[in-house]
């Protein structure tokens, strides 16, 4: 197949680079002849091999093409520009595809005027590498644009996943919550290692969220984050303020020296093994663990009950804890990985009074989990992470943007997260989700915990067919 990649930013080089190492021909094209040149020098520079050449004009590469993908610049009114002069040079079965992270695909499908043949493909940086694909189907994108766009990127050997056209897709619709809540927790006093050791060994994320927004840089995600507030006008997602702050003064993260780290003092990876205390050897008496959710009048009694044997460990991560836990009871939350790896948050909160026992170590120990301290916030630092993704998730499929097969085949792709967001809430189930997002909301008072309509519902289907 001939395709045409526009734009020879990190993005379209990769995307050629991609396309002809799946055997399909491509011509390239940046602004001019020369910038086009050099783009193919920098592809083959990269290792990029097959029938690649660069042409002077988009209007000369269209000859016969049967595709084209657009990477140049994210603004609206270049991509309009250049829609307009592909309309007008392309042929009637031209497949136009757009890699725009955040525009209206149903906008460029009018600017083209063909809204049929017109689809977003949204690669992950960089395309080489990331075996995601986000075909984003506008309101006038027909049928056969779209099979014939999954097929291509089942060509290049990536997964595809299927989005309507809305802001952030799904991947970073998904994130959004998990990057929010990790810097609201810093606002409420939480160390940034801390944060991030907790997702990486609770969650099993790869990278911790505020390392992974010091790596993207924070005034991009401060842009995108006030570009989906004004998008869905709805104040859950509005930015953080701290990281305006963060932003204003120059500390925009990595590339800047500091951000959420001080890239100076400690990298995140000395300061994430910091924090994180490790199980020693197994021994010791059997400590008594209590798992519940919000706590009730007879939790409390058992508990108190409990409390004088001196052996008792309560295990939630329920915020309605720290007005009722007995002195001398230990109060963790455990995680099971999907590896099946041990995780535990140990609370430790001075201002609170909320003081560690001694046998609190020795459970860790005995169920061989690493372990990080959390102050008594609402939700601890996992729960609260783990479940605002999968209420967005969960928006996401009730508005009918993606199935939730795909938001996990997705977040699993890009993020690497180990489980999906739907997963997780199989793992949890509807019910404890809900009550918990319910707490948060009651803890909080902010909008950001409301809990989506469909998983209500699930709560309560959930608890209908127990
Ligand atoms: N960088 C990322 O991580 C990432 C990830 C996914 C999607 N995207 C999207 O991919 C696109 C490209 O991203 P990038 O980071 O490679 O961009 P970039 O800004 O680094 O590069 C854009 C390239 O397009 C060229 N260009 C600009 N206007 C042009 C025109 N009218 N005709 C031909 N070429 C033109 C520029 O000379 C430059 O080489 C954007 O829409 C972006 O939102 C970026």
């Amino acid at each position: 197949m001939i395709a045409v990649v526009v734009g020879l930013g990190p993005m379209g080089r990769g995307i050629a680079q991609v396309l002809a190492e799946a055997g399909h021909s491509v011509r390239v094209v940046d602004a001019t002849a020369e910038l086009g040149q050099s783009g193919l020098e920098r592809i083959r520079a990269d290792g990029g091999t097959g029938d690649i050449t660069a042409a002077a004009d988009v209007e000369s590469a269209l000859a016969d093409a049967e595709v084209l993908i657009e990477a140049i610049v994210e603004n609206m009114d270049a991509k309009r520009e250049l829609l307009a002069r592909v309309a007008a040079a392309g042929g009637p079965d031209l497949l136009v595809a757009s890699n725009t992270s955040s525009l209206s695909v149903n906008e460029m499908g009018r600017a083209f005027g063909a809204p049929e043949r017109l689809i977003g493909l949204h690669f992950f940086n960089p395309p080489t590498r990331m075996r995601l694909v986000e075909v984003i189907v506008g309101a006038a994108t027909g049928d056969a644009t779209v099979k014939r766009s999954m097929s291509l990127v089942e060509s290049l050997g990536k997964t595809a996943v299927v989005c309507q056209d809305s802001p952030n897709f799904i991947v970073n619709r998904v994130c959004r919550p998990l990057y929010y809540e990790a810097q609201l927790l810093v606002a409420q006093g939480v160390e940034p290692a801390v944060v991030d050791a907790a997702a990486r060994g609770g969650l099993g994320h790869p990278m911790g969220p505020l390392q992974l927004l010091d790596f993207t840089g924070l005034h991009t995600h401060l842009a995108s984050s006030e570009t989906a507030l004004r998008e869905f006008g709805d104040p859950r997602y509005r930015p953080i303020p701290q990281v305006r702050g963060l932003v204003r003064a120059g500390m925009t993260g990595k590339a800047a020296g500091r951000g959420f780290y001080d890239y100076a003092i400690e990298s995140p990876r000395d300061a994430n093994t910091r924090v994180l205390r490790r199980p020693g050897p197994a021994g010791g008496s059997t400590v008594r663990v209590l798992t519940c959710g919000a706590p009730t009048a007879s939790l409390v009694a058992e508990l108190n009950r409990l409390a004088e044997a001196g052996d008792t460990v309560l295990d939630s991560s329920d915020g309605g804890w720290l007005s009722v836990v007995p002195d001398g009871v230990g109060w963790v939350r455990l995680h099971q990985r999907a590896d099946g790896a041990a995780f535990a948050e140990v609370v430790e909160d001075e201002t609170a009074r909320v003081a560690v026992p001694g046998f609190v170590d020795q459970l860790l120990d005995q169920l061989q989990a690493p372990s990080v301290r959390v102050p008594a916030l609402p939700g601890l630092v996992v729960d609260r992470l783990a479940y605002c993704m999968v209420n967005e998730a969960v928006t996401v499929v009730e508005e009918g943007t993606a199935t939730a097969e795909d938001v996990d085949v997705a977040l699993r792709l890009a993020m690497g997260h180990p489980r999906g967001p739907f997963e997780s809430l199989r793992s949890a189930g509807a019910s404890a989700v809900y009550q918990a997002l319910l707490s948060l909301t009651e803890a909080f008072g902010d909008p950001r915990y409301r809990p989506a309509q469909l998983l209500r519902r699930q709560a309560l289907g959930e608890a209908r067919t127990r």
